[in-house]
């Protein structure tokens, strides 16, 4: 450790929270970090029961705590409970995780919905997220000539998702589990990272903030589209049930279509999308 000020507090402790895709080894590289087999990788735990947990050892006389997470774009969950999983997470890092750890495996294919995950990240963990952010490609051995450096100055993907992040990025060999230095090299890069954020860790506060603003612009998102809907009911109405009427009216004539109707109108004030409107004019029409 160098003389900073807040060395003290670090020397007491870190946290990470791992981050990525189900399947591309964030057990595996939360093993790495803790030099133990403490998390079980993905495919042998059952998808649907959601299993996250927190662990931790100590590392060159320092606690370490690490903390995995569901993966991104699982597709046994709906994506609002994955969110909602994800980001309890968090509170298993209490008060706040030092480090987010996104995990990328060297040789994933990166897509538009790879590249959307800082993205998905900031929007669950509020802006400030990736400043504690650093991402860690794993499965380095499957790299047998290029550095990472090349790789990610060569290929523009690969380089816009490392920016994202600050710029901050670290490999992992995990053939070579008992690799300590590259753990070690991990734990400088975070610890240059608090620096870089004053000492501070992300909190929980920030988390909480992030998850008001979220859920006010749902309700704005939702407000908007009822103001919106408010206007097209009555047409809407017609689409669903005109053809309905016609056909009633046509079948068995008035008796019947009264009944259609005031059906209609219960389905629809049921509902709640039968504008006053729709029903006024229903009446009259009656
Ligand atoms: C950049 O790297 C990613 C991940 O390895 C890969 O999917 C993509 O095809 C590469 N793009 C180019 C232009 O080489």
């Amino acid at each position: 450790m160098k003389g900073v000020p807040w060395s003290v507090s670090i020397s007491a402790g870190i946290r990470i929270v791992l981050l990525g895709q189900t399947g591309v080894g964030k057990s595996a590289c939360g093993n790495t970090i803790l030099g133990q087999k403490v998390f079980r990788s993905a495919s042998r735990m059952n998808a649907v029961t959601t299993e996250y947990s927190e662990k931790h050892a100590t590392i060159s006389g320092r606690s370490v705590s690490v903390v995995d997470t569901p993966g991104f774009f699982d597709t046994e969950m709906r994506p609002g409970k994955l969110m909602t999983e994800i980001g309890k997470s968090v509170y298993l890092s209490s008060p706040g995780p030092h480090a987010f750890i996104i995990v990328f495996p060297v040789n994933m294919r990166i897509t538009e919905q790879e590249q959307q995950i800082p993205q998905q990240i900031e929007m669950m963990f509020g802006e400030e997220v990736l400043k504690y952010s650093i991402i860690v490609f794993t499965r380095g051995d499957l790299l047998e000539e290029e550095p990472i450096e090349t790789l990610i100055e060569k290929n523009c993907t690969l380089r816009h998702l490392v920016q994202q992040c600050g710029g901050r990025f670290h490999i992992f060999y995990n053939k070579d589990e008992n690799n300590r230095e590259q753990v070690n090299d991990l734990l400088q890069k975070i610890d240059s990272m608090i620096e870089q954020n004053g000492g501070e860790h992300y909190s929980n506060q920030m988390f909480e903030d992030a998850q008001r603003y979220r859920r006010e612009e749902e309700e704005r998102k939702l407000r908007e589209e009822e103001e919106h809907s408010e206007n097209t009911e009555f047409t809407k109405f017609f689409t669903k049930y005109g053809h309905h009427l016609r056909m009633s009216a046509f079948a068995v004539g008035r008796y019947e279509l009264l009944g259609d109707v005031i059906s209609a109108c219960v389905v629809g004030v049921c509902h709640g999308h039968v504008t006053q409107h729709a029903q006024t004019s229903l009446c009259v029409m009656l």
